[in-house]
Protein backbone atom coordinates (compact mmCIF):
# COMPACT_ATOMS: atom_id res chain seq x y z
CA UNK A 1 0.00 0.00 0.00
CA UNK A 2 1.54 3.55 -0.46
CA UNK A 3 0.73 5.87 1.88
CA UNK A 4 0.71 9.89 1.66
CA UNK A 5 0.54 12.10 4.53
CA UNK A 6 -1.85 15.23 3.88
CA UNK A 7 -2.28 18.47 5.30
CA UNK A 8 -5.35 20.61 5.36
CA UNK A 9 -5.46 24.43 6.74
CA UNK A 10 -7.11 26.54 4.15
CA UNK A 11 -9.55 28.04 6.27
CA UNK A 12 -10.25 27.15 10.38
CA UNK A 13 -9.67 23.50 10.50
CA UNK A 14 -6.29 22.17 11.24
CA UNK A 15 -6.15 18.95 9.92
CA UNK A 16 -3.76 15.76 8.78
CA UNK A 17 -4.29 12.40 7.71
CA UNK A 18 -2.56 8.75 6.44
CA UNK A 19 -4.40 7.85 3.32
CA UNK A 20 -3.06 4.55 1.75
CA UNK A 21 -3.68 4.14 -1.88
CA UNK A 22 -5.75 7.27 -2.37
CA UNK A 23 -9.25 5.47 -0.48
CA UNK A 24 -7.93 4.15 2.79
CA UNK A 25 -8.51 6.39 5.47
CA UNK A 26 -5.19 5.23 8.22
CA UNK A 27 -5.77 8.23 10.26
CA UNK A 28 -7.85 11.95 9.97
CA UNK A 29 -6.69 14.24 12.86
CA UNK A 30 -8.86 17.59 12.73
CA UNK A 31 -8.33 20.19 15.02
CA UNK A 32 -11.67 22.11 14.69
CA UNK A 33 -10.86 26.49 15.48
CA UNK A 34 -15.16 27.03 15.37
CA UNK A 35 -15.35 27.75 18.88
CA UNK A 36 -12.44 30.42 18.36
CA UNK A 37 -14.52 32.28 15.90
CA UNK A 38 -17.95 31.65 16.97
CA UNK A 39 -18.21 34.93 18.71
CA UNK A 40 -17.10 36.22 15.94
CA UNK A 41 -19.98 34.91 13.24
CA UNK A 42 -17.54 33.52 11.11
CA UNK A 43 -13.70 32.92 10.46
CA UNK A 44 -11.35 35.34 12.04
CA UNK A 45 -8.39 35.33 9.60
CA UNK A 46 -5.55 36.87 11.56
CA UNK A 47 -6.80 34.18 14.27
CA UNK A 48 -6.96 31.41 11.93
CA UNK A 49 -3.22 31.50 10.87
CA UNK A 50 -2.07 31.95 14.44
CA UNK A 51 -4.24 29.20 15.50
CA UNK A 52 -2.85 26.52 12.80
CA UNK A 53 0.86 27.79 13.53
CA UNK A 54 0.06 26.63 17.09
CA UNK A 55 -1.73 23.25 15.97
CA UNK A 56 -0.16 21.81 12.84
CA UNK A 57 3.22 20.22 14.79
CA UNK A 58 0.50 18.26 16.77
CA UNK A 59 -2.10 17.72 14.64
CA UNK A 60 0.47 15.77 12.26
CA UNK A 61 2.51 13.71 15.03
CA UNK A 62 -1.33 12.47 16.11
CA UNK A 63 -1.88 11.48 12.53
CA UNK A 64 1.12 9.56 12.18
CA UNK A 65 0.96 7.74 15.66
CA UNK A 66 -2.99 7.14 14.56
CA UNK A 67 -1.83 5.58 11.49
CA UNK A 68 0.47 3.52 13.45
CA UNK A 69 3.49 4.99 10.90
CA UNK A 70 6.92 6.41 10.61
CA UNK A 71 8.19 8.94 8.38
CA UNK A 72 10.42 6.00 6.34
CA UNK A 73 6.59 4.15 5.58
CA UNK A 74 5.25 7.38 3.88
CA UNK A 75 5.36 7.67 0.07
CA UNK A 76 4.66 11.47 -0.45
CA UNK A 77 2.98 14.22 1.14
CA UNK A 78 -0.03 16.37 -0.27
CA UNK A 79 -1.35 20.09 0.74
CA UNK A 80 -3.75 22.36 -0.19
CA UNK A 81 -2.31 25.53 -1.67
CA UNK A 82 -5.68 27.10 -2.61
CA UNK A 83 -8.32 28.33 -2.83
CA UNK A 84 -8.23 29.56 1.00
CA UNK A 85 -7.53 32.14 2.96
CA UNK A 86 -3.67 33.17 2.35
CA UNK A 87 -2.06 33.19 6.05
CA UNK A 88 -4.32 29.74 6.72
CA UNK A 89 -2.48 27.98 3.21
CA UNK A 90 0.93 29.54 4.27
CA UNK A 91 0.97 27.57 7.43
CA UNK A 92 0.15 23.92 5.90
CA UNK A 93 2.26 25.00 2.54
CA UNK A 94 5.35 25.83 4.41
CA UNK A 95 4.94 22.75 7.08
CA UNK A 96 4.65 20.22 3.79
CA UNK A 97 7.96 22.14 1.90
CA UNK A 98 9.89 21.71 5.56
CA UNK A 99 8.96 18.02 5.66
CA UNK A 100 9.66 17.19 2.16
CA UNK A 101 12.74 19.07 2.41
CA UNK A 102 13.81 17.28 5.94
CA UNK A 103 12.39 13.66 5.14
CA UNK A 104 13.32 13.49 1.14
CA UNK A 105 9.47 12.59 0.31
CA UNK A 106 7.62 14.00 -2.89
CA UNK A 107 5.15 17.10 -2.76
CA UNK A 108 2.04 17.32 -4.43
CA UNK A 109 0.36 20.72 -4.32
CA UNK A 110 -3.71 20.07 -4.24
CA UNK A 111 -6.46 21.98 -4.87
CA UNK A 112 -9.17 22.37 -1.84
CA UNK A 113 -11.95 21.94 -4.30
CA UNK A 114 -10.48 19.02 -6.49
CA UNK A 115 -10.03 17.41 -2.40
CA UNK A 116 -13.71 17.68 -1.53
CA UNK A 117 -14.71 16.13 -4.67
CA UNK A 118 -12.32 13.20 -4.03
CA UNK A 119 -14.08 13.09 -0.63
CA UNK A 120 -16.18 10.62 -2.37
CA UNK A 121 -13.22 8.20 -3.43
CA UNK A 122 -12.24 7.22 0.49
CA UNK A 123 -13.82 4.19 1.26
CA UNK A 124 -15.51 4.74 4.28
CA UNK A 125 -19.84 3.93 4.79
CA UNK A 126 -21.83 4.47 3.32
CA UNK A 127 -19.34 4.52 0.20
CA UNK A 128 -17.30 0.99 2.01
CA UNK A 129 -18.10 -1.39 -0.44
CA UNK A 130 -18.31 0.63 -3.35
CA UNK A 131 -16.01 0.81 -5.89
CA UNK A 132 -14.27 4.14 -7.52
CA UNK A 133 -16.72 6.66 -9.45
CA UNK A 134 -17.33 6.40 -12.71
CA UNK A 135 -16.87 8.79 -15.40
CA UNK A 136 -18.52 11.02 -16.56
CA UNK A 137 -19.67 12.31 -13.73
CA UNK A 138 -21.50 15.34 -12.27
CA UNK A 139 -20.19 16.43 -9.46
CA UNK A 140 -21.99 19.43 -6.79
CA UNK A 141 -19.58 20.69 -5.16
CA UNK A 142 -21.34 23.28 -1.92
CA UNK A 143 -19.38 24.66 0.80
CA UNK A 144 -18.84 28.02 2.49
CA UNK A 145 -16.92 29.18 -0.23
CA UNK A 146 -18.42 27.88 -3.31
CA UNK A 147 -21.53 26.30 -5.12
CA UNK A 148 -19.90 24.59 -8.45
CA UNK A 149 -21.40 22.43 -11.06
CA UNK A 150 -18.80 20.06 -12.82
CA UNK A 151 -18.75 17.41 -15.24
CA UNK A 152 -15.62 15.17 -14.71
CA UNK A 153 -14.76 12.93 -17.34
CA UNK A 154 -11.56 11.25 -16.10
CA UNK A 155 -8.92 12.18 -12.82
CA UNK A 156 -8.26 15.35 -12.98
CA UNK A 157 -10.76 16.10 -16.00
CA UNK A 158 -12.90 19.02 -15.14
CA UNK A 159 -15.58 21.19 -17.38
CA UNK A 160 -17.04 23.83 -15.59
CA UNK A 161 -21.02 23.86 -15.66
CA UNK A 162 -21.96 26.53 -13.79
CA UNK A 163 -21.17 28.51 -10.47
CA UNK A 164 -22.73 30.91 -8.23
CA UNK A 165 -22.97 34.32 -9.40
CA UNK A 166 -22.66 35.75 -5.75
CA UNK A 167 -23.25 34.04 -2.43
CA UNK A 168 -22.17 30.29 -2.09
CA UNK A 169 -24.75 27.77 -0.37
CA UNK A 170 -22.98 27.49 2.73
CA UNK A 171 -22.62 31.18 2.40
CA UNK A 172 -26.24 31.50 2.26
CA UNK A 173 -27.11 29.11 5.09
CA UNK A 174 -24.46 30.63 7.59
CA UNK A 175 -26.19 34.32 6.67
CA UNK A 176 -29.82 33.12 6.96
CA UNK A 177 -28.79 31.60 10.59
CA UNK A 178 -27.03 34.17 11.65
CA UNK A 179 -30.67 36.23 10.74
CA UNK A 180 -32.39 33.85 12.74
CA UNK A 181 -30.15 33.80 15.46
CA UNK A 182 -29.05 30.21 15.19
CA UNK A 183 -25.30 30.69 15.38
CA UNK A 184 -22.05 29.56 13.14
CA UNK A 185 -21.77 27.43 11.58
CA UNK A 186 -25.14 27.60 10.23
CA UNK A 187 -25.62 25.14 7.99
CA UNK A 188 -26.30 22.22 10.85
CA UNK A 189 -28.16 24.49 12.73
CA UNK A 190 -30.50 25.69 10.15
CA UNK A 191 -31.13 21.91 9.45
CA UNK A 192 -32.11 21.28 12.76
CA UNK A 193 -34.30 23.96 12.48
CA UNK A 194 -36.05 23.35 9.83
CA UNK A 195 -36.76 19.99 10.20
CA UNK A 196 -39.41 21.15 13.16
CA UNK A 197 -41.10 23.73 10.49
CA UNK A 198 -44.30 23.50 8.31
CA UNK A 199 -43.59 22.64 4.89
CA UNK A 200 -46.44 24.46 3.64
CA UNK A 201 -46.22 27.78 6.01
CA UNK A 202 -44.15 29.95 4.20
CA UNK A 203 -42.57 29.77 0.38
CA UNK A 204 -39.43 31.67 -0.75
CA UNK A 205 -38.29 32.86 -4.35
CA UNK A 206 -36.00 30.53 -6.49
CA UNK A 207 -33.44 32.15 -9.00
CA UNK A 208 -33.74 29.62 -11.33
CA UNK A 209 -31.45 31.83 -14.05
CA UNK A 210 -32.90 29.70 -16.92
CA UNK A 211 -30.47 27.86 -19.67
CA UNK A 212 -27.52 28.12 -17.35
CA UNK A 213 -25.87 26.03 -14.70
CA UNK A 214 -25.12 28.69 -12.94
CA UNK A 215 -26.68 29.52 -9.35
CA UNK A 216 -27.73 32.95 -7.34
CA UNK A 217 -28.66 32.75 -3.58
CA UNK A 218 -28.12 36.45 -2.89
CA UNK A 219 -32.09 37.40 -3.32
CA UNK A 220 -32.92 34.34 -1.02
CA UNK A 221 -31.05 35.95 1.31
CA UNK A 222 -32.38 39.83 1.00
CA UNK A 223 -35.97 38.17 0.76
CA UNK A 224 -35.51 36.17 4.73
CA UNK A 225 -34.33 39.70 5.78
CA UNK A 226 -37.25 41.13 4.74
CA UNK A 227 -39.65 38.81 5.44
CA UNK A 228 -38.47 38.79 9.09
CA UNK A 229 -38.63 42.68 8.84
CA UNK A 230 -42.07 42.89 8.42
CA UNK A 231 -43.10 40.18 10.61
CA UNK A 232 -41.20 41.80 13.60
CA UNK A 233 -42.51 45.34 12.23
CA UNK A 234 -45.67 43.99 12.90
CA UNK A 235 -45.10 43.35 15.84
CA UNK A 236 -45.36 39.66 15.90
CA UNK A 237 -42.48 36.28 16.57
CA UNK A 238 -40.68 35.54 13.56
CA UNK A 239 -41.90 31.78 13.02
CA UNK A 240 -37.77 30.71 12.56
CA UNK A 241 -38.59 26.71 12.20
CA UNK A 242 -40.58 28.03 9.20
CA UNK A 243 -38.40 30.46 7.94
CA UNK A 244 -35.70 27.80 8.15
CA UNK A 245 -37.86 25.15 6.37
CA UNK A 246 -38.90 27.78 3.53
CA UNK A 247 -34.92 28.44 2.94
CA UNK A 248 -34.13 25.09 3.01
CA UNK A 249 -36.63 24.36 0.39
CA UNK A 250 -35.31 27.14 -1.78
CA UNK A 251 -32.10 25.78 -2.11
CA UNK A 252 -32.17 22.28 -2.29
CA UNK A 253 -35.11 22.60 -4.78
CA UNK A 254 -32.71 25.00 -7.06
CA UNK A 255 -29.38 22.71 -6.31
CA UNK A 256 -30.97 19.58 -7.13
CA UNK A 257 -33.28 20.79 -10.31
CA UNK A 258 -30.11 22.30 -11.59
CA UNK A 259 -27.94 19.17 -10.85
CA UNK A 260 -29.97 16.65 -12.27
CA UNK A 261 -30.97 18.17 -15.48
CA UNK A 262 -26.92 18.66 -16.24
CA UNK A 263 -26.33 14.88 -15.03
CA UNK A 264 -29.32 13.61 -18.08
CA UNK A 265 -27.95 16.47 -20.27
CA UNK A 266 -24.20 14.95 -19.94
CA UNK A 267 -25.28 11.14 -19.80
CA UNK A 268 -23.63 11.08 -16.57
CA UNK A 269 -23.28 7.54 -15.12
CA UNK A 270 -22.95 9.18 -11.43
CA UNK A 271 -23.80 12.09 -9.09
CA UNK A 272 -21.46 13.06 -6.70
CA UNK A 273 -22.21 15.88 -4.17
CA UNK A 274 -19.39 17.36 -2.25
CA UNK A 275 -18.57 20.12 0.32
CA UNK A 276 -19.80 21.20 3.74
CA UNK A 277 -23.50 21.31 2.54
CA UNK A 278 -23.57 17.98 0.87
CA UNK A 279 -23.70 16.74 4.44
CA UNK A 280 -27.10 18.35 4.22
CA UNK A 281 -30.11 15.69 4.84
CA UNK A 282 -32.76 17.78 3.01
CA UNK A 283 -30.17 17.76 0.08
CA UNK A 284 -29.26 13.93 0.44
CA UNK A 285 -32.52 12.75 0.08
CA UNK A 286 -34.25 15.01 -2.47
CA UNK A 287 -31.71 14.21 -5.36
CA UNK A 288 -30.97 10.32 -4.42
CA UNK A 289 -35.00 10.79 -5.53
CA UNK A 290 -34.72 12.43 -8.66
CA UNK A 291 -31.36 11.94 -10.20
CA UNK A 292 -31.02 9.78 -13.19
CA UNK A 293 -28.10 8.34 -11.95
CA UNK A 294 -26.72 6.14 -8.80
CA UNK A 295 -25.50 9.14 -6.61
CA UNK A 296 -22.71 9.25 -4.10
CA UNK A 297 -21.60 11.13 -1.27
CA UNK A 298 -19.55 11.05 1.56
CA UNK A 299 -19.47 10.43 5.09
CA UNK A 300 -20.52 13.44 6.85
CA UNK A 301 -16.80 14.36 8.95
CA UNK A 302 -15.76 13.53 5.11
CA UNK A 303 -17.93 16.45 3.97
CA UNK A 304 -16.54 19.35 6.04
CA UNK A 305 -13.09 20.66 5.60
CA UNK A 306 -10.30 17.76 6.55
CA UNK A 307 -7.00 16.52 5.57
CA UNK A 308 -8.26 12.69 4.20
CA UNK A 309 -9.94 14.07 0.76
CA UNK A 310 -6.57 15.97 0.32
CA UNK A 311 -5.00 12.60 1.05
CA UNK A 312 -7.36 11.07 -1.84
CA UNK A 313 -6.83 13.81 -4.53
CA UNK A 314 -3.55 13.61 -4.14
CA UNK A 315 -2.82 10.53 -4.50
CA UNK A 316 -4.32 10.51 -8.30
CA UNK A 317 -2.44 13.06 -8.83
CA UNK A 318 0.71 11.95 -7.61
CA UNK A 319 0.09 8.76 -9.56
CA UNK A 320 -0.70 10.70 -12.38
CA UNK A 321 3.17 12.40 -11.84
CA UNK A 322 1.82 15.81 -10.71
CA UNK A 323 4.51 16.94 -8.64
CA UNK A 324 5.30 20.30 -6.58
CA UNK A 325 8.77 21.90 -6.63
CA UNK A 326 10.24 24.60 -3.90
CA UNK A 327 8.42 27.31 -5.83
CA UNK A 328 4.62 25.56 -4.34
CA UNK A 329 3.58 28.96 -3.38
CA UNK A 330 -0.49 29.68 -1.73
CA UNK A 331 -2.96 30.71 -4.28
CA UNK A 332 -6.01 32.05 -2.40
CA UNK A 333 -8.30 32.49 -5.33
CA UNK A 334 -7.16 29.43 -7.01
CA UNK A 335 -10.20 28.25 -9.57
CA UNK A 336 -10.67 24.34 -10.09
CA UNK A 337 -10.99 24.60 -13.88
CA UNK A 338 -8.66 27.71 -15.03
CA UNK A 339 -10.67 30.08 -17.22
O1 LIG B 1 -16.55 22.62 2.95
P1 LIG B 1 -16.64 23.38 4.21
O2 LIG B 1 -16.29 22.71 5.50
O3 LIG B 1 -15.76 24.66 4.15
C1 LIG B 1 -15.48 25.34 2.98
O4 LIG B 1 -14.59 24.89 2.20
O5 LIG B 1 -16.18 26.36 2.76
O6 LIG B 1 -18.13 23.93 4.26
C2 LIG B 1 -18.61 24.66 5.34
C3 LIG B 1 -20.04 25.06 5.04
C4 LIG B 1 -20.61 26.06 6.05
O7 LIG B 1 -21.18 27.14 5.33
C5 LIG B 1 -21.68 25.25 6.78
O8 LIG B 1 -22.76 26.03 7.23
C6 LIG B 1 -22.11 24.27 5.71
O9 LIG B 1 -20.91 23.92 5.05
N1 LIG B 1 -22.76 23.07 6.27
C7 LIG B 1 -24.06 22.74 6.05
C8 LIG B 1 -24.32 21.58 6.82
N2 LIG B 1 -23.17 21.23 7.47
C9 LIG B 1 -22.22 22.14 7.10
N3 LIG B 1 -24.99 23.33 5.30
C10 LIG B 1 -26.22 22.78 5.28
N4 LIG B 1 -26.57 21.69 6.00
C11 LIG B 1 -25.66 21.05 6.77
N5 LIG B 1 -26.01 19.97 7.48
ZN1 LIG C 1 -13.92 23.23 2.08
Amino acid sequence: MRRILAIETSCDETAAAVIGDGRHVLSNVVASQEALHAPYGGVFPELASRQHILSIVPVIEEALTKAAVGWGDLDALAVTYGPGLAGSLLVGVNTAKALSLARGLPLVGVNHLEGHIYANWLRVPPNEDKPDPEFPLVCLIVSGGHTDLVLMTGHARYLALGSTLDDAAGEAFDKVARMLGLGYPGGPAIQRTAGGGDPGALTLPRAWLPGTYDFSFSGLKTAVLRLTREIEAAGGDIPVADVARAFQDAVVDVLVTKTVQAAAAYGAREVLLAGGVAANAALREAIAAQSPAPVRYPAIWLCTDNAAMIGAAGYFAWDDGRRSGWDLDVVPSLPLVPA
